[in-house]
């Protein structure tokens, strides 16, 4: 049977509550999102749902949500149907501050995805990630030794942010007194990012992220600038030495793309750790069994971590054909959501997606993406920084665990952890 023909937007009965264009929702405790999720996978097709309705100035703005995993499979992988301009969060980027920071290579598509992409893989191939495990061991160490003299307290300003930080810092090659800078630039830029707020403070902060944006740019065109005179082994001389177009990366370019790393390598990183600690903590059977054989579980371990919390809730495309998907039919100008965060809990494909299981095999999860030009670049670099952290964190102080609830961020966009108290006992000399 064909799939019902669409001549306009094609509205649904929403099980009530949920609704994830509405910025409460976002507000809702997680296992009742996650029960609402659940509600919107049993639909017989993907719902839709207005973001802002129509004036009479604006036609209504919505769009429908991809919930079930063989969906956002699809939609992923189909990127010449649901494109990535102009652009993948909620909102959509401005024009103009696409026009003034350069675009990131999330929001692009072939041609231009495809060229770019090329060009900053090579940093990610993985016999250079080999080469980088060394340093990521050494980051791990360093940043448990100063937990250990610290004491205990906070646990993402102490312990789960410096990880990523450091070392993508060091494959960048920035030199250490940009760092404490950039570090705090990093959280202006994206604090907000997908969080609903009163007007008042979305007027005072934008200008801060902006200027966050600004100042990275300049940071970055001037480290360019001094590595194109004298180039070393770092990843900002192989992207002003690369060609895309005959052309090495140019300052916008650059920018953009670091500021991309930033968040998409160290913010995602960061949460998956520090959900790691509750995760584990919460569930000491888990713990048990990756402490007694850390080598056997660690990759199951970091997976399930990333599937359990899905650092990264959503992304969105635009449908650029028509196309016939999860039973609807899209026309060009559409808006699909595709929540990974829902298809990681799809009970089609996850036997009791709700349990917390590191001996989970096959974990076909969408953490990372659902496949596609766009699958996360860091995948690799994400699992053995997560790896090499937990390796030292289980085996050198005592009991360490998470002492309260994480402080969640009523976040659209993703699954961020602002504090996590936590405790250990030092190890015994
Ligand atoms: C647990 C950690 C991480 C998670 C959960 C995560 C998740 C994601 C997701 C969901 C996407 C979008 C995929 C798509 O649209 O199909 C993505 C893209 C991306 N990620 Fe990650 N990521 C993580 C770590 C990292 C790290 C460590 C880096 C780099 C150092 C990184 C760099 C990127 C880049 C550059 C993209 C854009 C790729 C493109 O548009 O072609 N990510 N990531």
């Amino acid at each position: 049977m064909g799939v019902p023909a669409q001549s306009a937007v094609q509205h649904t009965v929403q099980p009530p509550g949920a609704n994830p264009a509405d910025p409460s929702f976002w507000q809702l405790p997680h296992s009742a999102r996650l029960e609402a999720f659940a509600a919107l996978r049993a639909l017989e097709r993907p719902g839709y749902f207005v973001e802002r309705a129509a004036t009479w100035r604006r036609p209504e703005r919505g769009f429908y949500a991809l919930v079930r995993h063989a969906d956002v499979v699809q939609a992923s992988r189909l990127s010449q149907v649901f494109v990535s301009a102009p652009g993948v969060t909620t909102p959509e980027p401005a024009g103009w501050v696409r026009f003034l920071f350069g675009d990131s290579m999330v929001n692009m598509d072939a041609p231009h995805h495809t060229q770019l992409r090329r060009v900053v893989s090579r940093a990610f191939t993985p016999r250079l990630l080999a080469a980088a495990e060394e340093d990521i061991r050494r980051v791990a160490s360093c940043v448990v030794d100063d937990m250990i003299e610290q004491r205990p307290g906070e646990f993402v300003a102490s312990v789960a942010s410096r990880m990523p930080f450091e070392v993508i810092c060091n494959l960048m090659g920035i030199p250490e007194h940009y760092r404490p800078e950039i570090a705090g630039r990093v959280d202006h830029a994206s604090e907000n990012v997908g969080v609903d707020r009163p007007l008042r403070a979305r007027l005072r902060v934008p200008g801060r992220g902006l200027r966050a944006l600004a100042r990275m740019q300049m940071m970055m065109a001037s480290l360019a600038r001094e590595r194109r005179s004298r180039p070393t082994d770092d990843l900002i001389s192989a992207l002003v030495r690369a060609d895309v177009d005959g052309q090495a990366l140019d300052v916008r370019q650059l920018g953009a793309f670091f500021s991309l790393l930033m968040v998409a390598g160290v913010e995602t990183t960061r949460n998956a750790i520090t959900h790691a600690l509750t995760l584990l903590t919460d569930n000491p059977d888990q713990r048990a069994l990756l402490e007694a054989d850390f080598d056997r579980y660690a990759d199951g371990a970091v997976d399930e971590v990333v599937r359990h919390s899905t650092p990264i809730i959503q992304f969105r495309r635009t449908v650029l054909t028509e196309h016939s998907l999860g039973g609807r039919r899209f026309l060009p100008g559409d808006k699909v959501v595709l929540y990974y965060a829902s298809a990681n809990r799809d009970e089609s494909v996850f036997t009791d997606p709700d349990v917390f299981d590191i001996t989970r095999n096959p974990n076909p999860h969408l953490g990372y993406g659902g496949g596609g030009p766009h699958f996360c670049l860091g995948a690799h670099l994400a699992r053995q920084e997560i790896k090499a952290l937990f390796r030292e964190l289980l085996s050198r102080p005592r009991a360490l665990r998470a002492v309260g609830p994480p402080d969640l961020a009523h976040s659209n966009f993703d699954n961020r952890v602002r504090a996590l108290p936590f405790a250990f006992e030092p190890p015994v000399s």
